[in-house]
């Protein structure tokens, strides 16, 4: 039992653990409003839509939410409908959506380096990347960890530029003891099956302001406002009934969800404490994470292995992982044309992506396998030495 697997020993998982799995209501719940559906032949555009939207806006405190076929087109009808221009500061340690969408949008991403505790855009970075053709910055909340309001809102003040926010992990997250979503001029929300809040695929933008509502609402119908004479060019990006009615009943299930993660991580920690070399992404006490993943520092000096021999003997094992965010947006293949400018620039963020890894974590994950991880952790640790060579 003692020797790792990735050494020749039993793996601690028989059948491997996935990385994650979605957490849906029952069948039964869902099953009367989606026969209601067969029935009416309404499949998108109507009640349940506006039901999700308004649920939505009350659970995070705005004025408005717009349900989206993604994040990604939440983000792009956001950035268009909030009349971004020239440069728009965002961190590229986060996942490539948060950047793209700028692109679609004729817009300039300038990278700017992350805090190495919180891991979210450092507010001191971003005001250090502002130049006069910014029009804005756009923060994530990395891994459901809160991103740094108060201070980008005072840098995006000083610097007169808009505050928008990638919130495609936020459901679950709390910020001050609020729900995420309700700061800058918007914030983007994904549903895809990998959050805490699921519509199968699916973004929900939230926002105080009724004219970048009224634009992404416009802009999810082709820019159609209604007369078939479109007022810019838009996209399909409506939220389909089917997911409006998942949405509804997963909003009911988001706190537990919340609860059940943050219960899973405790236990993480715990059994992960004292391993030199792991370290792990910094709440600010006055905050909760949505834990919508995971994720821990290996430092190979301290540790023994490097991460991504952690990984291959935790893939032995039948633990299934992932390396958010390696390679960091501006190392993407997309974005090499830029990506030279950027060498030696962001350290922060580099040293993360090579660091990082994603542990599993699922709101309905048994906290019995998460011991299991540690202990694994804990046994390939142990055995670093003789791994290190098998593996070299
Ligand atoms: C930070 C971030 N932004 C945007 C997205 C895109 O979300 P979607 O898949 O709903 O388009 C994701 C997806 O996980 C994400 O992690």
């Amino acid at each position: 039992m003692s020797t790792p697997a990735v050494l020749g020993g039993t793996p601690l998982f028989e059948s491997p653990l996935p990385f994650m799995r979605p957490t849906l209501p029952e069948f039964s719940e869902v099953a009367g409003e989606i026969g209601e559906i067969f029935q009416t032949g309404m499949v998108t555009k109507g009640k349940y839509l506006a039901a999700f939207e308004q649920a939505v806006a009350q659970h995070v405190g705005t004025r408005h939410a717009v349900g989206v076929s993604s994040c990604t087109t939440g983000l792009t009808l956001t950035y268009k409908a909030a009349e971004l221009t020239g440069e728009v500061v965002v961190p590229s340690f986060t996942f490539m959506a948060t950047v793209h969408p700028l692109v679609w949008c004729g817009l300039t991403p300038v990278f700017a380096d992350v805090d190495p505790d919180t891991w979210n855009l450092d507010p001191d970075s971003a005001a250090a990347a502002i130049t006069p053709a910014t029009s804005a910055i756009v923060a994530t909340h990395v891994f459901g960890n809160p991103a740094d309001v108060e201070r980008l809102e005072s840098v995006a003040r000083r610097a007169g530029v808009k505050l928008l926010f990638d919130a495609a992990h936020g459901f679950g997250a709390l910020y001050r003891g609020k729900p995420v979503g309700s700061h800058g001029e918007a914030e983007v929300f994904s549903s895809s099956p990998t959050k805490l809040l699921v519509t199968g695929e699916g973004g929900i933008v939230a926002t105080n302001n009724a004219e970048i509502a009224r634009r992404v609402e416009v802009g999810r119908e082709y820019g159609n406002p209604g007369n078939y004479d479109t007022e810019f060019p838009g996209l399909n990006a409506r939220m389909q009934e089917f997911s409006a009615i998942l949405g509804l009943h997963s909003l009911r299930m988001l706190e537990d969800n919340a609860k059940r993660r943050n219960h899973l991580v405790d236990i993480y920690r715990q059994g992960l404490q004292g391993v030199e070399g792991i370290y792990f992404q910094k709440i600010d006490p006055r905050d909760r994470c949505s834990y919508k993943d995971f994720s821990i520092r290996v430092v190979e000096s301290e540790f023994g292995l490097s991460r991504d021999m952690l990984v291959q003997a935790l893939r032995a094992e039948g633990v299934d992982t992932r390396n958010y965010y390696d390679p960091p947006v501006h190392l993407h293949t997309a974005y090499r044309h830029v990506g030279e400018r950027y060498r030696g620039r962001l350290p922060v963020t580099e040293r993360l992506a090579k660091e990082c890894v994603s542990l599993p974590i699922f709101s309905h994950m048994e906290p019995d396998a998460v011991q299991r991880i540690c202990e694994a952790i804990r046994r390939i640790q142990r055995h670093s030495a003789a791994i290190r060579k098998a593996l070299s």
